[in-house]
């Protein structure tokens, strides 16, 4: 049973629920890209990005990794602690892609040789920006310590999730985090992991437009967009927690 609504996203929409420390979360089959300048829906993407998020989000508890995840509730709705969420995207990037090629000129599938934590500014008017930490602290989006804190927990993540992907048959890319304070002042990891926020390379494939299971297909225009979240799915779900 769902509430009143408290913010509706590109992709999920958030309701109250009667208990003022929880709220449902409802992933919706909507897909935007560049800033909301592209839209479309992906069929069955609710459903899909729910159940890998739930997954990913259990994986990741049993990892130490503390999570606003409580429980999934319908296919494409799941229960999740009310957290306030940092106005910071948090990336994280293995490989280079997407708009660090873009911005620093480098080739597309370079590895990095080490993982890059990068922030973005969350502001849709302002099309979320990068920023460094010294803008963190001029625009008092986060604490010094909390800026360290998001960094080791953004690694973190990522060592468990190459693990989780490595045992799909998955090479993970990069991707966006968002990261929320209880009531306790505690971290959570919040919003979602999924295609729409990972890159998912196929191990198997070297063609590098074969090999794309995430949004990127959406993005780029390159088909098959819904079989390869379909993918991705069944690999998640096959995989042990
Ligand atoms: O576009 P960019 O290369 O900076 O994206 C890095 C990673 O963050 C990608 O995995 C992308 O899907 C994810 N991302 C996201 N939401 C955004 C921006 C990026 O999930 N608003």
């Amino acid at each position: 049973m769902s509430g009143t609504k408290l913010y509706e996203g590109k992709a999920k929409i958030l309701f109250t629920t009667d208990d003022p420390h929880i709220l449902l979360s409802r992933y919706k089959d909507d897909a935007t890209a560049f800033n909301a300048l592209k839209k479309g829906t992906i069929a069955n993407k609710g459903e899909m990005n729910c159940a890998i998020a739930s997954h990913i989000f259990q994986y990741l508890e049993t990892q130490g990794i503390a999570t606003h995840f409580i429980k999934q509730v319908s296919p494409n709705e799941m229960q999740v602690a009310a957290v306030q969420i940092l106005p910071i995207e948090v990336v994280v990037r293995n490989i280079a892609a997407g708009s660090i090629c873009k911005r620093l000129g480098l080739a597309q599938g370079q590895p990095l040789k080490q993982p890059l934590v990068e922030f973005f500014y969350k502001n849709d008017d302002l099309g979320d920006p990068l920023i460094t930490d010294a803008h963190v602290s001029m625009l008092d989006l986060a604490t010094p310590e909390q800026v360290t804190q998001l960094k080791q927990l953004a690694l973190d993540i990522n060592h468990h999730l190459q693990t989780f992907f490595e045992r799909c048959n998955l090479i993970l890319v990069d991707f966006k985090v968002e990261i929320g304070s209880d009531a306790n002042g505690h971290l959570l990891l919040a919003d979602e992991i999924s295609p729409d926020t990972c890159r998912l390379w196929d191990k198997a494939i070297a063609d590098p437009t074969a090999r794309i299971l995430d949004k990127d297909r959406f993005r780029q225009d390159l088909g098959n967009v819904a079989e390869a979240y379909q993918e991705v799915m069944k690999r998640v779900l096959a995989t042990i927690s």
